[in-house]
C-alpha cells in the first residue's frame, strides 16, 4: 500500500508520521489517508468514465464527515440506510439528488425525512414497506422514485454473516415475486417504481457472484418491460472485496467490464455502492502495546486497542496485517504470538499465533485495513471511549473526530432520586 509507508524505519501515513500522531494524540486511533481515498475513488470512477453510472459511497463503510466530504468533493453520491446517516451525507455536502436509501427496516419518519429532502431513490425490500412509503408519500403530496430490491438468490461466496443473496437472508424480495411487487408498486399512489436493485454481499473476490446476480436481474427488467413497467434505473450495489492478506480480488476494470457487458444494453442509468473498495485499505487502526505476557502455552502481546473498536477480527474472523510502527531490521527473528485487546472476552482477540518480530511495552502497532467497518462499529463497552479519527493530506493531519471525555461519556445517563440515599 503506497499511502502506509516506512521512511526512515517509522511507518507514515502519506507524509505523516503514526509515530508522532501517536505521541498527539494519544493510542488507539484511526489513522486515513486522503490520497488514498482519493486514489480509490477516482479509480472506481475512471473505471466507469463514459457509461452512465452514479458512484453512491455507502457510508456505512465510514461515515467520518471528513470522509464524506472528501468524497463528495469528487463527486460521490451516497447510499444511506438510516436518517442520521441521511444527515451525515448532506452535512458532507453530498446533493440530495444524489443520495440513495437503502434498509429492511426504514421508519416513516425516515421515509418522510427522505422525501422531504428531495433524494434521488429509496431501495424498497418488502410490501409492507411499499405500502407504508405510499401512504408516508401521499400524505405530504410527494412522489417516492424507488427500486425494488431483489434477492437473486445467489451464493456470493463470503463469509456468512456478510452474504445477503441467498433465499434465507431477510434482505430483498424473492426475485420469483418481483413482477407481483412492481404489479402491486404500480397500483399504489406516491411511488414510481423506476429501478431494480440487488446487492448480493460484501467482500465478494470473485465476479462470478455478481456475474449471477447481475444477469438475474438484467432478465428482470425485460420481464418486468414487457409487463409494462418503465424501468430506468438499475442500482448493483457494493461489495466489490479488497486485499486484507492474500485474496485473489478482481481488478476494478474486470468487474466494471462486466458490469457494462451484462448491463450496457438496456439503456440504464447504474447505480452503484461501493463502501469498502474505496475506504477500506486508507485507514489503519494505530495501537500501543500495554504488556507481553508469557502464558503456560502461548505469548501474548496486549494492546492498547480491543474488539470494541475494530471487531472485524471477532465477528468475521477478519485477518487485518499488523506492522510495527517501528520498522523491525528485515532479519530479526519473528515468532508466533496472540494478539488481544484488554476486553473482558476472550474473544477480544486480533491475531492468532501471529508471526510477528519482537514488541513489548510502549511499542505502536498499526493494523492495516482497517478504513472500512471499523470506527463506525465501535462501542463503548467496558466504557472505553470511543477512538479518535484523524485524517491525513500530505504532511497536514486534522483529528476529524476526537476522543470523548469519561465525562462526557457519563453525562448522558442520570440517576433518579429515588436511589438517593
Ligand atoms: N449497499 C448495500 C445495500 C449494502 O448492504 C452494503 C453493505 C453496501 C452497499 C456496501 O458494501 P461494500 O462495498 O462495503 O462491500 N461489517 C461487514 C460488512 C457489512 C456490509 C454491509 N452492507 C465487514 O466488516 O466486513
Amino acid at each position: 500500500n503506497p499511502h502506509f509507508t516506512y521512511r526512515d524505519g517509522v511507518l507514515h501515513a502519506d507524509d505523516v508520521s503514526l509515530m508522532d500522531l501517536a505521541a498527539e494524540v494519544g493510542t488507539p486511533f484511526y489513522c486515513y489517508s486522503s490520497a488514498a481515498l482519493e486514489a480509490n475513488y477516482r479509480a472506481f470512477a475512471d473505471a466507469f468514465e463514459g457509461s452512465d453510472t452514479g458512484i453512491c459511497y455507502a457510508l456505512k463503510a465510514n461515515s467520518n464527515l471528513a470522509v464524506i466530504r472528501t468524497l463528495a468533493r469528487l463527486g460521490a453520491g451516497a447510499d444511506v440506510v438510516s436518517e442520521g446517516e441521511m444527515r451525515r451525507a448532506l452535512a458532507g455536502g453530498v446533493p440530495a439528488d444524489r443520495i440513495v436509501f437503502s434498509g429492511v427496516g426504514k421508519t416513516r419518519g425516515e421515509m418522510r425525512s427522505a422525501l422531504e429532502a428531495g433524494i434521488f431513490q429509496l431501495n424498497v425490500e418488502s410490501i409492507p414497506e411499499l405500502e407504508a412509503l405510499s401512504e408516508v408519500a401521499t400524505s405530504i403530496g410527494r412522489t417516492a422514485a424507488i427500486a425494488i430490491r431483489v434477492n437473486p438468490d445467489v451464493d456470493a461466496k463470503t463469509h456468512a454473516k456478510i452474504a445477503t443473496g441467498k433465499k434465507e437472508n431477510k434482505f430483498g424480495i424473492d426475485i420469483d415475486h418481483a413482477r407481483a411487487t412492481y404489479a402491486r408498486a404500480a397500483e399504489l399512489p406516491g411511488i414510481e417504481a423506476v429501478a431494480v436493485a440487488v446487492h448480493i454481499g460484501s467482500q465478494l473476490t470473485s465476479l462470478e457472484p455478481f456475474r449471477d446476480a447481475f444477469e438475474r436481474v438484467v432478465e428482470l427488467v425485460h420481464a418486468l418491460r414487457a409487463d409494462g413497467h418503465d424501468i430506468q434505473r438499475l442500482d448493483l450495489g457494493g461489495g466489490l472485496g479488497i486485499l486484507y492478506r492474500d485474496e485473489e480480488v478482481s481488478a476494478l476494470a474486470s468487474y466494471a467490464g462486466m458490469v457494462r457487458s451484462i448491463t450496457g444494453n438496456l439503456g440504464c442509468h447504474v447505480t452503484l455502492e461501493p463502501g469498502r473498495a474505496l475506504v477500506g485499505n486508507a485507514g489503519v487502526l494505530v495501537s500501543k502495546v500495554i504488556f507481553r505476557k508469557t502464558g503456560v502455552h502461548r505469548e501474548f502481546l496486549i494492546v492498547d486497542a480491543a474488539m470494541n473498536d475494530l471487531i472485524r477480527p471477532s465477528l468475521y474472523d477478519a485477518w487485518h496485517t499488523i506492522l510495527p510502527v517501528v520498522e523491525p531490521n528485515p532479519d530479526a527473528p519473528r515468532s508466533p504470538i496472540d494478539v488481544v485487546g484488554p476486553v473482558c472476552e476472550s474473544g477480544d482477540t486480533f491475531a492468532v499465533q501471529r508471526d510477528l518480530p519482537h514488541l513489548d511495552q510502549e511499542d505502536l502497532v498499526a493494523f492495516l485495513s482497517a478504513g472500512a467497518y471499523g470506527a463506525v462499529m465501535a462501542s463503548t463497552y467496558n466504557t472505553r471511549p470511543l477512538v479518535p479519527e484523524v485524517l491525513v493530506s500530505g504532511a497536514k493531519h486534522a483529528v476529524v473526530r476526537r476522543r470523548p471525555t469519561i465525562e462526557e461519556m457519563l453525562a448522558a445517563e442520570r440517576v433518579p432520586e429515588w436511589l438517593d440515599p
